[in-house]
């Protein structure tokens, strides 16, 4: 189907125009206004726009987590159309997985197990895993310009899926589009429907440290990190997993010594919901 698409585009665009484009917005369902901003900029970008929704379980270590993960199929499927996405591919375990549990997977190495990844053992090779088989059904047949999109707000998942790109030769251009945030600062996430009321507002205290190292940053003062720290640890209702400054690209921690980009990223458990969020810190002269 990808392919008379993208054949009908070449024929509206004519040979002086070049191939036409394809992108394709991997997701796992549960969508919202963040998944929509995936949506619409490879809409915006491509000929031709796939979204995949599946839940895949080889990245999620906990099995209750993966029962919880919301499956919401049909507004998904009108979300995505009235992003005006051409084609759905929401497979089943069974057509991911044809023959049971992949034998062979991609491994994340040193990168998949700090900071995400030393909190959610295994994550990130079942997410690079499941992403090469999506990119490699995606990979049209016809000639065409390749994207795929994924969301800054999971920049450990970023940085991953395009050093797998980097380091065996796919041909796709990963595309990360910034975090969609609600006008209190929460950044959104399928997983925020979870928060009770309270919860929800004790939450924003990812959003308002990140906000005020960033501020920090931006004055040239030391960034404080562990009063940073505390004040998360303040809120009754939220258990800090992590709070830290990274290099984007390789996520080695960057801390007060940085000349170069710098990423903060945090996660914290606010009741039984776990969330992320990271900001870029302006660069330091
Ligand atoms: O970010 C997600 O929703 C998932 O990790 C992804 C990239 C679709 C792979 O399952």
């Amino acid at each position: 189907m990808t392919t008379r698409l993208l054949e009908q585009a070449a024929v509206r665009r004519g040979a002086a125009e070049g191939p036409p484009s394809l992108g394709l917005v991997p997701t796992m369902g549960g969508l919202h206004a963040g998944h929509a901003s995936l949506a619409w900029t490879a809409r915006a970008a491509n000929d031709v726009v796939v979204a995949s929704i599946f839940v895949n379980p080889l990245q999620f270590g906990d099995a209750a987590d993966l029962d919880r993960y919301p499956r919401t199929l049909d507004d998904d499927v009108r979300l995505l159309g009235g992003c005006g996405v051409d084609v759905v591919f929401a497979p089943s375990v069974e057509d991911m997985y044809p023959g049971g549990e992949p034998l062979v997977r991609v491994g994340a190495g040193r990168m998949g197990t700090v900071f995400e990844g030393a909190s959610r053992p295994g994550h990130f090779d079942g997410m690079l895993t499941v992403v090469s088989k999506l990119l490699n059904l995606g990979l049209p047949a016809t000639t065409a310009d390749y994207r795929a999109y994924f969301g800054e707000k999971d920049a450990q998942q970023l940085a991953l899926v395009r050093r797998m790109v980097l380091d065996l030769n796919m041909p796709v251009r990963i595309e990360g589009v910034p975090i969609v945030r609600d006008a209190d600062g929460l950044a959104l996430s399928s997983r925020n429907r979870f928060l009770g009321p309270e919860e929800r507002r004790a939450a924003l205290v990812l959003s308002r440290v990140l906000g005020a190292l960033r501020d920090r940053a931006a004055r040239g003062e030391p960034l404080d990190l562990a009063g940073a720290r505390a004040q998360v640890a303040a809120e009754d209702l939220v258990d800090l997993d992590y709070l830290d400054v990274v290099d984007p690209v390789s996520f080695t921690p960057r801390r007060e010594d940085r000349t170069g980009e710098a990423l903060a990223v945090v996660a914290a458990r606010v009741g039984a919901v776990r969330l992320i969020d990271n900001i870029v810190l302006p660069v330091v002269a």
